[in-house]
C-alpha cells in the first residue's frame, strides 16, 4: 500500500435531503466539513420539499465545495478520490450531488466512489473515535431511517437486522413537534423542551415490546401507535380546555423513544455478541438518547460509541469518512454510469 492509500485524501459529497455538505477527510482525520442546509426553506411547509432541495443544492454545492477546500488547506489535484452520497434519500436531491461529483472526478481524473447514505452515519464516527473494532451494532436513527444494524466489516458487510415497520424516529419526533406547535425539524426543539418537562408525567407507549411482538419483532421498531397516542392525549387535554403542557409531553414522549431505542439495541448487541455499540444520523444527536444509551451499555458491560452531535446530522464528512473506508478495503471505484437510488439498502455500501 503506498503512502496515499495508507491515509487516503478524500472529499465527500452529500445532498440526499436539506443539507448540502462538503467534507475532506485524511485517514479518520477530519480536515473540513462545511454543510450550507436549506431547513429554513421547508420550515413553513413543515417538512422537506423535494424541489425546493434540489434547487437550494444546485444553488450552495459550488459555494460550500469552495469553503471546505479552504478550511482544509487542500487543493483539488491533492484528493485520492471523491465520494458522493448515491442513495438512499430524495430523488432530485442525490442528482445534484452525483453529477457533481462525477463532475469534478472526471475533469480531475479521481476514482469516484458512490457510497451509502445510511452507512455513512456509522463511518463518520471513525473520526471521533478510530476505527471500529467489529462486530457492532449500530443504531442508525434518521429522519427517514430507524434500523439496527450489525457492522461486521465497515467497507463490506453490515447487515440489518431490525428496522421501523411504520414511522422513523426522527419522523416521530417532526411529527409530534408539528401537534405541540413547535416549528420543524421538530427533534432539536422537542430535546430542548423535555429537559424542562417530567419524563414520568405521562406513560407512553413503547413500541414492539411487548412478549407476544418479541417474537417476530424482537430487533424491530414501531413509532406509529406513540405518535398517535400523543395526538389523542393532546386531544383530550385541549377539549377539556386545559392548558397543554409541552414540556411535560415533550419529555415523556422522548422517553418512550428513547426507552425503547437503548433496550433493543443493548439487546441486538448482547444477542449478537458484539461488544460495541454504535449510534448515528439526527436522532443520535439527542441528549436523552444518548445519557439513556450510555447508562444501559456500561450496565451491560458494552462500549457504547457516539459520534460527536455536529456529525450525526446529516453532512460531507461522513461521507469522506466512509469512502476512506472503502478505498483503504482495496474496493473498485464506481463506474461514470451510476445513477441515484432513493431506495438504495443499507448492505448495499458502495454501488
Ligand atoms: O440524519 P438526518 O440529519 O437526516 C436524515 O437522513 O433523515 O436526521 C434528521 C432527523 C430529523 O427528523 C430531526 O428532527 C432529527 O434528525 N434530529 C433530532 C435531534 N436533532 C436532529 N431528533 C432528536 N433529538 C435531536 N437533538
Ligand atoms: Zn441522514
Amino acid at each position: 500500500m503506498n503512502a496515499s492509500s495508507a491515509e487516503p485524501l478524500v472529499l465527500g459529497i452529500e445532498s440526499s435531503c436539506d443539507e448540502t455538505g462538503v467534507g475532506i477527510v485524511r485517514g479518520n482525520r477530519l480536515l473540513a466539513n462545511e454543510v450550507a442546509s436549506s431547513v429554513d426553506l421547508h420550515v413553513r411547509f413543515g417538512g422537506v420539499v423535494p424541489e425546493v432541495a434540489s434547487r437550494a443544492h444546485l444553488e450552495a454545492m459550488v459555494p460550500t465545495l469552495r469553503r471546505a477546500l479552504a478550511a482544509a488547506d487542500v487543493d483539488l489535484a491533492q484528493l485520492d478520490g471523491i465520494a458522493v452520497t448515491a442513495g438512499p434519500g430524495l430523488m432530485g436531491a442525490l442528482v445534484v450531488g452525483l453529477a457533481s461529483a462525477k463532475t469534478l472526478a472526471a475533469y480531475l481524473n479521481k476514482p469516484l466512489y458512490g457510497v451509502n447514505h445510511l452507512a455513512g452515519h456509522v463511518a463518520v464516527d471513525l473520526l471521533d473515535h478510530g476505527d471500529l473494532p467489529t462486530p457492532c451494532v449500530a443504531l442508525l436513527v434518521s429522519g427517514g431511517h430507524t434500523s439496527l444494524l450489525l457492522v461486521n466489516d465497515m467497507a463490506t458487510d453490515i447487515v440489518e437486522i431490525g428496522s421501523t415497520i411504520d414511522d422513523a424516529a426522527g419522523e416521530a419526533y417532526d411529527k409530534v413537534a408539528r401537534l405541540l406547535g413547535l416549528p420543524y425539524p421538530g427533534g432539536p426543539v422537542i430535546d430542548k423542551a423535555a429537559a424542562e418537562g417530567n419524563p414520568k408525567a405521562i406513560r407512553f407507549p413503547r413500541g414492539l415490546t411487548a412478549r407476544h411482538d418479541l417474537d417476530k419483532h424482537r430487533f424491530d421498531f414501531s413509532f406509529s401507535g406513540l405518535k398517535t397516542s400523543v395526538s389523542r392525549w393532546v386531544e383530550t387535554e385541549e377539549r377539556a380546555g386545559r392548558p397543554v403542557p409541552v414540556a411535560d409531553v415533550a419529555a415523556s414522549f422522548q422517553e418512550a423513544v428513547c426507552d425503547v431505542l437503548s433496550a433493543k439495541t443493548v439487546d441486538a448487541a448482547l444477542h449478537h455478541g458484539a461488544q460495541h455499540i454504535l449510534i448515528g444520523g439526527g436522532v443520535a444527536a439527542n441528549s436523552r438518547l444518548r445519557a439513556l444509551l450510555e447508562e444501559r451499555a456500561v450496565a451491560a458491560g458494552l462500549e457504547l460509541r457516539r459520534p460527536r452531535p455536529g456529525l450525526c446530522t446529516d453532512n460531507g464528512a461522513m461521507m469522506a469518512a466512509l469512502g476512506t473506508q472503502v478505498i483503504k478495503a482495496g474496493l473498485r471505484p464506481s463506474s461514470f454510469d451510476i445513477s441515484a437510488n432513493s431506495g438504495l439498502p443499507v448492505s448495499t455500501i458502495l454501488v
